[in-house]
């Protein structure tokens, strides 16, 4: 399957139907929405991937599943544990991003449409594949979500090894990180003798979210969601986010469609923003539309000084993904202005362009 291609691109777009998104208002501070149309392609078309742009290689994996005659949470999580294995990703599985004492700590959560269930592990330590675990939870467990060591030690049970997840690459951006926090403890970056700068390299970008989620319609018309994580960089060990709390990092209902979420995981939690964006398209919204009210409902209850620019707009991202029961895809992000998300169907895989609250600066 060709990768991304720039024409296919187009003719996905000219297969969509033309659900344009008005501008957004939020009380009376004027919101920049991107103009974007929403990707769409019916069910009778045959099965349908969505993820963050992240997942490129992981939609043209699930489309492969899904076309041999797979459930879509088989393919969902087939498509993942792509990146789960990638060490080149560090936002996801092994080559994650440690926690601020070094350790990859991964989060992971599925959701079934068909059956309504759900599986999620948090804080996990030495798996590689937390999306399988996961699906471990739902289908052999009573339980949907298990942490830390009940959560390593379930997946040993099931026959997973222990493996060391931090990578080179990712011991040395903590080290990194480490040494720069502060000029004013033991740590030290190399420097001259008099060099009094240390802690001016710290680079906030570095702590990233990441974050792959993945959502699928199989041939069947069943739908079903994954998304998987290590989580903020250098976070405080023993932090969740919103990747495997369901509700937050993904919802599904079989009826409706799905929704999840890559970027600033505190934000969404105190939002249930994939529930949120799923009854919004029960109520009528395209997957865009409702993707466009949860980044609202985010900036509404951002009331943080330090969360927010001089604008008072956010100054952060969270991106929201959401496929409909129909077969349409669409996105939206806080803070945007050139992002796409990583769809497929039966002609190939594309990029889609997102829409946004605020244009990024
Ligand atoms: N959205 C991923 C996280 O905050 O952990």
């Amino acid at each position: 399957m060709a990768k991304h291609p720039t024409n296919s691109r187009r003719q996905f777009l000219k297969t969509t139907a033309a659900a344009s998104v008005g501008a957004a208002t939020l009380g009376s501070a004027p919101r920049v929405v991107g103009a974007r149309t929403p990707a769409s392609i019916k069910r009778a078309n045959g099965p349908v991937v969505i993820s963050s742009r992240n997942g490129m290689n992981a939609v043209e994996r699930a489309m492969e599943v899904l076309q041999s005659g797979a459930d879509a949470l088989d393919a969902v999580v087939a498509g993942v544990n792509l990146v789960e294995e990638d060490p080149n990703d560090t936002s996801v599985g092994y080559g994650g991003l440690p926690n601020a004492d070094g350790v990859v700590q991964l989060d992971a959560a599925v959701m079934h449409g068909p059956t309504a269930r759900a599986g999620s592990v948090a804080c996990i330590e030495q798996i590689k594949y937390p999306s399988k675990v996961a699906k471990l939870v739902l289908e052999r467990t009573d339980h949907v979500n298990l942490v830390g060591k009940g959560a390593q030690e379930f997946a040993i049970m099931h026959g997973f090894p222990l493996e060391n997840l931090l990578t080179e690459r990712a011991r040395e951006r903590w080290v990194r990180w480490r040494e720069n926090l502060s000029n004013r403890d033991d740590y030290l970056p190399p420097h001259e003798a008099d060099d009094d700068s240390i802690g001016a390299d710290y680079i906030e970008q570095q702590r990233t979210w990441g974050t792959i989620h993945c959502s699928a319609i199989d041939l069947s018309g069943n739908i079903s969601s994954v998304t998987t994580t290590s989580g903020l960089a250098f976070k405080i060990p023993g932090r969740v986010g919103d990747s495997p709390i369901i509700g937050a990092g993904l919802y599904c209902d079989n009826e409706v469609g799905a929704a999840g979420s890559t970027g600033r995981g505190e934000a969404n939690l105190e939002n249930c923003a994939s529930f949120l964006i799923v009854e919004r398209m029960r109520a009528g919204d395209s997957p865009e539309q409702a993707c466009l009210f949860a980044c609202e409902r985010i900036a509404d209850h951002t009331r943080k000084a330090y969360l927010l620019n001089d604008k008072g707009e956010p100054d952060f991202n969270v991106k929201f993904y959401a496929l409909n029961a129909a077969g349409e895809v669409g996105g939206a992000e806080i803070r945007g202005g050139n992002s796409q998300f990583a769809a497929a169907n039966a002609d190939g895989s594309f990029l889609v362009d997102m829409a946004y609250l605020y244009k990024r600066d």
